[in-house]
């Protein structure tokens, strides 16, 4: 069964801390640039973390997610920019697994930060990236971002009790708070879900202040699978990277992220 976006997304605190050490906003600007892509579109946009740079950067962007509370953060995060900039953004609220934007077609679909991992079913993935062909111009691409996931760990997690990982962070932007975070994982074998409850204490001065707790499931792309997923509805894998670096992918990956051009614009270009 799919979760609530606006339930999982309820906490900016949380979501503020999970990405305070970004690397990927520069990565998907150099995409951008090496599609020569003059209008992208974004699923799962979020609060307009990716978007915005990109915006900044010059280029069109259209920020798709399913989420009231994330749009609003966007939203609320793109009026105090320049209005040369506001005009490059636009936010639609839809499911990425089924989304009309009439009259657009864009050189680049771009799925960052796992968001389509959301997609628990083959059907919702293949709608998902169905859907996405039909907004692509004829040179466009597809570019996702998912994990690569590490047999170790998901064997640690598929264990008979959930796997516990304790993680302890210094808030680089608020001095004298630090954030432990515990994360109970459970991976399941028969459909390569992984759950993961999280428990979130904030310190400041080494006194805990709050406690929030999260719950997160998502599915874990094999890369065949992926690739399977992408072939099925017309795409070829032009490029995989294995990080934000754009290293070569490989087993010990921590990211699959992956570049799927249409299947005709491959034949158009030759092998
Ligand atoms: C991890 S966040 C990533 C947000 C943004 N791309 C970023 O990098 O900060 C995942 C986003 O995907 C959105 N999302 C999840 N399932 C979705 C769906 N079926 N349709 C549209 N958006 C979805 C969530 O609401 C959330 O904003």
């Amino acid at each position: 069964m799919s979760q609530d976006m606006d339930q999982v997304y309820s906490n900016s605190e949380d979501y503020e801390y999970v990405y305070q050490h970004p690397d990927d906003p520069s990565f998907w600007v150099e995409v951008a640039r090496r599609r020569n892509a003059g209008n992208i579109l974004e699923l799962g946009a979020g609060d307009g973390r990716i978007a915005i740079p990109l915006a900044l950067a010059g280029y069109c962007v259209t920020g798709l997610d399913i989420s009231t509370n994330m749009l609003t953060a966007a939203a609320q995060a793109i009026e105090v920019l320049p209005e040369a900039v506001r005009a490059r953004i636009k936010l639609v609220q839809a499911n990425m697994i089924d989304f009309n934007i009439p009259g657009q077609q864009f050189d680049l679909a771009i799925v960052p930060s796992l968001s389509l991992q959301h997609l628990l079913t083959i059907n919702d993935q293949l709608s998902c990236l169905r859907t996405t062909k039909t907004h692509l111009s004829s040179s466009g691409a597809l570019v996702v971002d998912v994990f690569n996931p590490n047999l170790q760990i998901m064997a640690d997690c598929a264990g008979p009790s959930p796997k516990v990982t304790r993680y302890i962070d210094t808030d680089t932007r608020t001095p004298g708070r630090h954030i432990i975070r515990y994360d109970s994982s459970v991976f399941s074998e028969k459909d390569h879900q992984l759950e993961v409850q999280q428990t979130i204490e904030y310190y400041q001065d080494r006194v805990m202040t709050h406690k929030t707790y999260n719950n997160q499931l998502g599915h874990m792309f094999f890369p065949r699978e992926l690739e399977l997923l992408f072939r099925q509805v017309g795409f070829t894998i032009a490029e995989r990277w294995g990080c934000h670096a754009f290293s070569r992918f490989d087993s010990k990956s921590p990211r699959q992220i992956v570049v799927g051009i249409l299947d005709e614009a491959k034949a158009v270009q030759g092998p």
